[in-house]
């Protein structure tokens, strides 16, 4: 069974653990694009593990994980990730593998992705997560990018150096400080020992598991509403997080792919600038912040919080073809006496949008139109069995699958591992 997982919102819907559950019943766990800019949690026990880089399969000793050639690797970012790794206890080596097609995020897209975004005038500001993804993907489509096959070469540090000469000539322009190339030589020398190990053809890696009969899993950074293609451009990140994405970014054909399944958070949240219909200004946005713990995994950034938007929802089970959803987060609803679902965005002149506009500046007019439904107003952070839900929280769930299609596959009820409730999958 080789399954996709996505994210189906704005990013952080508990990927990291939906794909930590899923880890127990495969073989192999692929990173499939995005870089450093991701943050997936997974709580076991009493410890928090944060991963960016590494798929969060890692925490199941002898599962193999796989950096694909979609993904943007910072190796700087990754040797410190690999150490942190370690140091909780798992053992990475002859179980790491790192696509040699992989591009490189290097300093000098970290120092244009923060120059970039501070001569963007308010209004056009991105609020990247400043990891350099967007100035290293643009190198990977215009062709001057560094792959990580690069740092086997014996010209490795003079690639480095003409590299850091073409990135200055950018950075002056806008204003930002230079780099100096020995430095930059001094930095990346030690990465090349380090990292050379776990350097490989991750595709010949994945067809040969796949002709043994492995089960892979696809793990989605971001999610298909910051999606270059299908997000809210360009107030998007610069891969694609969507379902397609993970062929692309693995070598691995469509017709191996067994099912997706999106994450849904059951309320929405956003890091970053861009339009989000539903969210919320008000003591309500604030209580889905607090009690859902909605700051960034990666930057630590106080997330925006608002409604359920099944329009977003319903253009994510398209776009990706979900067959199960995992929801999460359920338990953070509790509190509430109304809980609410936007089914469209509703125009001054009446008209209302039932599927996510291309325009958004259409959107600007626009006002979610609501759908409530009664609270269930007591603990579901407990629950073991789905029978035991309170039946306005079973009836909430409904009615989402009613609107967006899909079949229930997880829920989650909390961020420990055990919290995790195995529907139809
Ligand atoms: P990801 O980027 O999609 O992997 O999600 P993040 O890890 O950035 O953010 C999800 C946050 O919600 C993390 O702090 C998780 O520990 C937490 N979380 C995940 N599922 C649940 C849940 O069902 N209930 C609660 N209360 N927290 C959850
Ligand atoms: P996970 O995998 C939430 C957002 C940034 C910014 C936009 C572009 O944890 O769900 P980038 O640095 O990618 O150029 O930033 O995308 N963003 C995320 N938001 N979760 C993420 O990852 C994100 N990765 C990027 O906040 O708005
Ligand atoms: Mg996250």
């Amino acid at each position: 069974m080789n399954t996709v997982l996505v994210g189906a919102q704005w990013g952080d819907e508990g990927k990291g653990k939906v794909i930590d559950f899923l880890t127990e019943e495969s073989d192999i766990v692929v990173r499939f694009q995005g870089g450093s800019n991701a943050g997936h949690t997974v709580v076991v026990g009493d410890k928090k593990y944060v991963l960016h880089l590494v798929p969060s399969g890692v925490l199941h000793d002898g599962k193999h994980c796989v950096i694909g050639n979609g993904v943007v690797m910072d190796p700087f970012d990754l040797m410190k990730e690999i150490e942190q790794v370690e140091s909780w206890g798992f053992d990475l080596k002859g179980r790491f593998h790192i696509s040699e097609r992989a591009q490189m995020v290097m300093q000098w897209h970290r120092a244009l992705d923060r120059a970039e975004e501070a001569v963007r005038p308010e209004g056009k500001k991105i609020g990247t997560t400043g990891r350099g993804i967007g100035p290293a993907y643009a190198a990977k489509v215009g062709r001057y990018g560094m792959r990580v096959g690069d740092i086997l070469k014996p010209d490795f540090l003079d690639i480095i150096r003409s590299h850091v000469e073409d990135a200055n000539v950018k950075l002056r322009a806008l204003g930002a400080h230079e780099l100096d190339a020995d430095e930059m030589v001094r930095l990346y020398t030690p990465m090349v020992p380090a990292l050379m190990p776990y350097v490989t053809d991750t595709i010949q890696f994945l067809h040969e598991s796949l002709d043994a009969k492995k089960s892979v899993l696809f793990e989605g950074a971001q999610a298909t509403m910051l999606d270059i293609d299908f997000g809210t451009y360009p107030f998007v990140t610069s891969s694609n997080p969507t379902a397609g994405g993970a062929c692309t970014g693995s070598g691995v054909s469509p017709r191996a792919i067994d099912r997706v399944i999106g994450v849904l958070k059951l309320y929405t949240t956003r890091v970053g600038e861009g339009p989000f219909p539903t969210e919320l200004f008000d003591a309500d946005g604030e209580t889905l912040r607090s009690r859902g713990g909605e700051f960034g995994a990666t930057t630590g950034r106080p997330r925006r919080c608002g409604w359920f938007d099944a329009v977003v929802a319903r253009y994510a089970q398209r776009v990706n073809g979900v067959d199960f959803w995992a929801m999460t987060k359920l338990d953070v609803l509790d509190t509430f006496p109304v809980v609410k679902i936007c089914t469209g965005y509703r125009r001054k002149d009446g008209f209302v949008y039932q599927t996510f506009p291309a325009d958004l500046d259409a959107l600007k007019e626009c006002e979610p139109v609501y759908e409530e439904l009664p609270g269930w107003q007591c603990e579901t952070s407990k629950t073991t069995d789905y029978s035991e839900l309170p039946e306005n929280a079973k009836a909430y769930i409904n009615r989402i699958l009613e609107l967006v299609g899909g079949k229930l596959g997880v829920l989650s009820v909390g961020p420990a591992r055990e919290t995790t409730l195995r529907i139809n999958i």
